[in-house]
């Protein structure tokens, strides 16, 4: 069975973008891929975050994988800190990444051109972190959103290079990214990536906004005034972007939904995209509060650390023999 990797940083509140781009495409694999997916929260301090903000985040983030539908009997569910593995491949990354290529990382640099200060170290060469994180689980694909294809490309080039210089020890993975809604816009502004981060929260529909309000914030959503529905994304991305939503909830193929709404109002449109986010939202909350009441999550977690750490501690062991650190063994 081919094996699939990908995480979430626990930084914000999880977005409908984050269920559209990373969360949904895992559910449609965990039963034809051996699945890893993990929290990443040593990604989260990279940026100055409170730790009961942290350890809230987390919590949510868990109980809303679960929520979505991710089977703790198919899919290895842990947190980044609880392998340690993860931080000793980072560092050896680290040190195998060059400054130019961390330089041209897009997110970076959008970061120092909004002239933020106080930037840390750890959030410049977070790709090396992130390139462990795959890399110890050799594995296949990594289902991503658009926004983080850069990085899953600076994994390969750094696979590569450790290969050369080594000898075969990595998976060169590839990247996994959905044609419809790998990258879901601002509600508010369709150039803007919608992001836990967003200034404007009517932008941004997290997954535990009250259902009610999560569709009022479709139906005031900013679209276009073309007058006609075509799918679009270049001329009417507003359009596309609640089109993409649809899709992507119920599973009908855009060219589908676009054929039903050609000659009908934007006011259709945007009332069943509201219906069905109001249902995606309502049934994950339902079943987000019974799993938070249940009390299940730590043994998830516990047991998705050991199994994960098999995997991972015996690579770090692989990498620290090739690096010239096992003296006699
Ligand atoms: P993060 O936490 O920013 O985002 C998590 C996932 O959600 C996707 N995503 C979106 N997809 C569609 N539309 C959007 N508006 C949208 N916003 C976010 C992201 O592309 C991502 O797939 N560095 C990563 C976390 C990470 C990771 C890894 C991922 C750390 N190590 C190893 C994969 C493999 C991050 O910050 O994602």
């Amino acid at each position: 069975m081919k094996r699939m990797l990908t995480g979430i940083k626990p930084t914000g509140k999880l977005t409908l973008g984050n269920y559209i781009g990373a969360i949904k495409p895992c559910l449609d694999y965990q039963d034809d891929y051996e699945m890893f997916i993990f929290i990443a929260n040593q990604h989260a301090i990279t940026i100055n975050i409170d730790p009961k903000e942290l350890k809230q985040n987390t919590k949510d983030l868990i109980t809303l994988y679960l929520a979505s539908g991710l089977d703790p009997n198919k899919v290895t569910l842990f947190l980044q800190s609880d392998v340690p593995a993860h931080a000793q491949l980072g560092w050896a990354m680290t040190c195998h990444a060059y400054m130019g290529e961390l330089n041209r990382m897009t997110q970076y640099k959008d970061k120092c051109a909004k002239g933020e200060t106080n930037l840390t170290a750890g959030l410049f060469t977070y790709p090396a972190l992130m390139a462990a994180d795959i890399l110890l689980y050799d594995a296949d694909y990594v289902p991503v959103g658009v926004d983080q294809k850069q990085h899953v490309e600076l994994t390969r080039t750094l696979a590569e290079r450790f290969n050369n210089r080594y000898g075969e020890v990595f998976r060169v993975p590839d990247p996994l990214i959905s044609k419809v809604g790998a990258k879901i816009y601002s509600l508010q502004d369709p150039t803007k990536k919608m992001s836990k981060s967003e200034d404007n929260p009517k932008g941004t529909i997290n997954l535990l906004d009250e259902p009610s309000v999560a569709r009022k914030k479709i139906m005031s959503a900013v679209t276009d005034s073309y007058a006609n529905l075509v799918y679009d994304p270049e001329k009417q991305p507003g359009l596309a972007n609640l089109m993409q939503i649809l899709s992507v909830i119920t599973g009908e193929a855009i060219e589908s939904i676009a054929d039903r709404f050609n000659g009908k109002g934007y006011g259709e449109l945007k009332k069943e995209v509201g219906d069905a986010v109001y249902e995606l939202l309502s049934g994950l909350q339902a079943r987000y509060h019974e799993i938070q009441n249940s009390g299940i999550v730590e043994e998830i977690l516990a047991q998705g650390a050991a199994k994960a750490s098999v995997i991972a501690d015996r690579k770090v062991a692989k990498i620290y023999r090739k690096l010239g650190f096992k003296l006699f063994k």
